[in-house]
């Protein structure tokens, strides 16, 4: 049985008491939350501080990126090392503003899973089509070697530890979701990949989320499908209210799923 996981990616936004502010009405407000994990992925510069606000609660922290490298010189980079010791559960890797605009590539995604798993966090590894590759019938195409050279040489043990994020790129940001079917096509598809690669039992326990305009207004209907496991929330995650929301009407949802 997998446990569904609403993770709220801050992306490059909230100052430091900006973010303990919104971590705390968020503990406040969904402490009684059992059945949806709860993930906030707010920048480095408030992630330690972050650690003390939602100590002792139902929320777990996750950074928004990581390097492969343990230590050493490189510059501005922070390792998986660095982000568990701190206290994180979850890292996001690959997210696509990533590869747009720092030049992640199938294999970095990769190193970074490993070195994610060697250190004890859990990756959520973003895969997902551009629009142009949507229209010219490239989805499955992408999503497959998007899973696959992620998941290269990662074993059947480390896989379920790895969360599947699904963010078609031309829904993120625009207002404009994936239809419930369509995420669930695509879904349904990587779990396929999951069967065939790990067997019946880890593809059945790996943690496929949607993300991409994930509101208020279209969480319920999303949560319902059968293979979509959670949301990766961005700009609804920064308002309290909208993010509270989601998370308490996917627990609802998930009451009768
Ligand atoms: P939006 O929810 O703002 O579309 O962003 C989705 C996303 O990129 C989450 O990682």
């Amino acid at each position: 049985m997998r446990k569904p996981i609403i993770a709220g990616n801050w992306k490059m936004n909230k100052t430091v008491d900006e973010s303990i502010s919104l971590a705390n009405g968020l503990k406040r407000a969904l402490f009684s939350i059992e059945n949806v994990e709860i993930v906030l992925c707010p920048s480095f510069t408030s992630l330690g501080e972050l650690v003390d606000v939602v100590s002792g609660s139902n929320i777990s922290l996750g950074a928004q990126n990581m390097y492969w490298e343990p230590e050493g010189a490189f510059t501005g980079e922070i390792s998986s090392k660095m982000i568990k010791s701190i206290g994180c559960k979850y890292v996001i890797i690959g997210h696509s503003e990533r590869r747009a605009y720092f030049g992640e590539t199938d294999q970095t995604v990769n190193k970074k899973v490993k070195a994610a798993i060697k250190d004890g966090l859990l990756p959520i590894m973003c895969v997902g089509e551009k629009l142009e590759e949507r229209e010219r019938g490239k989805t499955f195409d992408i999503v497959s070697r998007h899973v696959e050279k992620g998941l290269d040489g990662v074993s059947e043990s480390d896989a379920v530890k790895v969360v599947i994020a699904y963010e078609p790129v031309w829904a993120i940001g625009t207002g404009r979701n994936a239809t419930p079917e369509q995420a669930e096509e695509v879904h349904d598809f990587i779990r396929k990949i999951l069967r065939k690669k790990y067997g019946e039992t880890p593809a059945e326990n790996i943690r496929i989320q949607y993300g991409g305009s994930v509101k208020p207004e279209n969480i319920e209907q999303l949560m319902a499908e059968k293979d979509i496991d959670g949301a990766l929330v961005g700009g609804a995650s920064l308002k309290e209210e909208s993010f509270i929301d989601i998370v308490k009407k996917s627990s609802v949802v998930l009451k009768e799923k």
